[in-house]
C-alpha cells in the first residue's frame, strides 16, 4: 500500500512538471506529452464556475489529489488510452459501460445509465456495491466532499461541457 502511494505521488509530481506547481500554475507543462489541448486556468475556472451546485464550490486541488487514487487505472486526456480501466475523457453524458474499443465486466455493461455527477457521486462511493460484478477494483472514496472535489476535477480536465443557459 505504501508502495502504491508513492507509485501515484511519483506519477503526479511527473505529471505537474514539478511537485511545487499547483495545477493552475502548470498550464502549458508537460509539453509534447500532454496531447490535445489541455483547458487553461482560466477555462478551467470558467468551467469550474459554471457547474450546478455543489460542485461549483468543488477544490480542483483536492480533486486533483484524489485522482492520483485513480490514474494507476485511468487516463483522462482526449485520446488517451485505455489502461486497467477506460480512458474516461468525455466520460460525462457517455452510456455506462459503452467505450467500444474497452472490454467492460457485464454488470457495467449492462448498467442501462448515462454516467453524470449523481451516478458517478454513487460509484465512486462503493464501486463494487453500487454495481456488484464491477471489476473495477476500488474500495471507493468514502468522504462526500472528496468526491464533491474528485468530480468536479473530472469534469473540468475530462471535456464536458455545461450545458448553455
Ligand atoms: C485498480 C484499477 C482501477 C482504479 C484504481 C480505478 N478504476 Fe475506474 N475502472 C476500472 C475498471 C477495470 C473499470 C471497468 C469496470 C467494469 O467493466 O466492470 C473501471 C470503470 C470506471 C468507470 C466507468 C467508465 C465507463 O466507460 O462506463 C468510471 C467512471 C471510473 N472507472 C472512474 C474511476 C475513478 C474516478 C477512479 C478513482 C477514484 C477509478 N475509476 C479508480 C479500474 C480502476
Amino acid at each position: 500500500m505504501r508502495l502504491f502511494h508513492f507509485a501515484a505521488t511519483a506519477a503526479l509530481c511527473v505529471i505537474l512538471t514539478g511537485c511545487s506547481k499547483a495545477p493552475g500554475g502548470a498550464s502549458g507543462a508537460g509539453g509534447a506529452s500532454s496531447a490535445a489541448a489541455a483547458p487553461t486556468d482560466a477555462e478551467r475556472q470558467a468551467l469550474l464556475a459554471a457547474l450546478p451546485a455543489p460542485y461549483n464550490t468543488g477544490d480542483l486541488l483536492n480533486g486533483q489529489s484524489k485522482f492520483a487514487l485513480c490514474r494507476s487505472c485511468h487516463t483522462i486526456t482526449e485520446g488517451g488510452p485505455n489502461m486497467t480501466g477506460p480512458n474516461l475523457h468525455g466520460v460525462f453524458g457517455r452510456k455506462a459501460g459503452s467505450k467500444a474499443d474497452y472490454s467492460y465486466s457485464s454488470a457495467v455493461a449492462a448498467a442501462g445509465f448515462t454516467w453524470d455527477a449523481e451516478h458517478l457521486d454513487k460509484w465512486l462511493d462503493n464501486p463494487r456495491t453500487y454495481l456488484p460484478g464491477t471489476k473495477m477494483t476500488f474500495a471507493g472514496l468514502h468522504d462526500p466532499k472528496d468526491r464533491i472535489d474528485l468530480i468536479a476535477y473530472l469534469k473540468v480536465e475530462s471535456g464536458y461541457k455545461p450545458p448553455p443557459t
